[in-house]
């Protein structure tokens, strides 16, 4: 297999080629990773759920996503590595360019930024300093305070309408990819069709251009905490960690994950 680069994100869209996607936070797992043959590695800041047991991505930090990155780069090979903005560190453009400086330093290839409005600034001035961003729209965990919880977004049309235009947005400000989280299929479906970057949905049906599933959740270990309906355990048809992700990916590319019941109407 080549290594992903980042031109290559539109092209397999262009070719109808879908992409895999999973969390990833040390090197024994991205060897697994690696050996399933899966295509883009997340460094979600998910890690401060399931990786350091908070209630919440807000605790996150700078030095926690830098670490976990050099962890998971040292392990990959062909998968491209996207590290995840923690909370606050995306505020100022300056802000953001020293940390995903320093992510890229650690082996990312590319930068996640939750939102749109004044995080457009951001994505412009890092992407013209040589910076590839992946956008992240629909439900924004570093939202949760303002929201009041994690619930799917975009049902009405107003809301539809508006994620429409923040996805065009982050677009045109240069994003290379789109994570859409928990929103209507068929608001997912109208935006992947919208753009020519694409989509990687969670919780955002089957048309996405690609799906991204967080690690433990799709090997069962979710924890305490009440599993999305988006989730799939993937160990149980897989029968270990390397057959849960190539299910996984196999899925993705048939077209079989997500289906209706991991899917918001
Ligand atoms: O932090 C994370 O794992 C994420 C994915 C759920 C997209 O942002
Ligand atoms: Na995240």
């Amino acid at each position: 297999r080549k290594p992903w680069t980042v031109p290559m994100l539109r092209a397999a869209k262009a070719d109808g080629r879908k992409l895999a996607m999973l969390t990833c936070y040390d090197a024994g797992f991205a060897h697994a990773v690696e050996a399933a043959g899966i295509d883009l590695v997340l460094i979600g800041d998910s890690l401060g759920m399931v990786v350091q047991g908070h209630g919440s991505t807000l605790p996150v930090t700078v030095d926690d996503i830098a670490y976990h990155t050099a962890c998971v780069a040292r392990g990959l090979q062909t998968a491209l590595l996207v590290a995840d903005m923690p909370f606050q560190s995306d505020a100022s453009p300056t802000r953001a360019l020293d940390a995903a400086t320093r992510f890229l330093q650690a082996g990312a290839g590319m930068v996640k930024i939750e939102g749109a409005g004044p995080k457009l600034e951001v994505i412009r001035y890092l992407v013209a300093r040589e910076i590839p961003v992946c956008a992240h729209l629909g439900l924004t965990p570093q939202s949760v305070l303002r929201l009041g919880g994690y619930r799917v977004q975009g049902r009405d049309e107003a809301a539809a309408a508006k994620l429409l235009d923040d996805a065009r947005a982050v677009a045109d400000a240069g994003a290379e990819l789109l994570v859409l989280e928990c929103v209507p299929s068929a608001v997912a479906s109208s935006i992947s069709a919208a753009l020519d970057i694409p989509t990687i949905g969670i919780g955002a049906g089957p048309q996405c251009d690609g799906q991204v599933l967080v690690l433990h959740d799709m090997l069962g270990l979710a924890g305490g905490q009440r599993r999305p309906k988006f989730v799939k355990d993937f160990l149980a048809e897989g029968g270990s960690v390397v057959g849960a992700m190539q299910a996984f990916a196999a899925a993705v590319r048939e077209g079989s994950f997500p289906g209706p019941e991991h899917s918001y109407a």
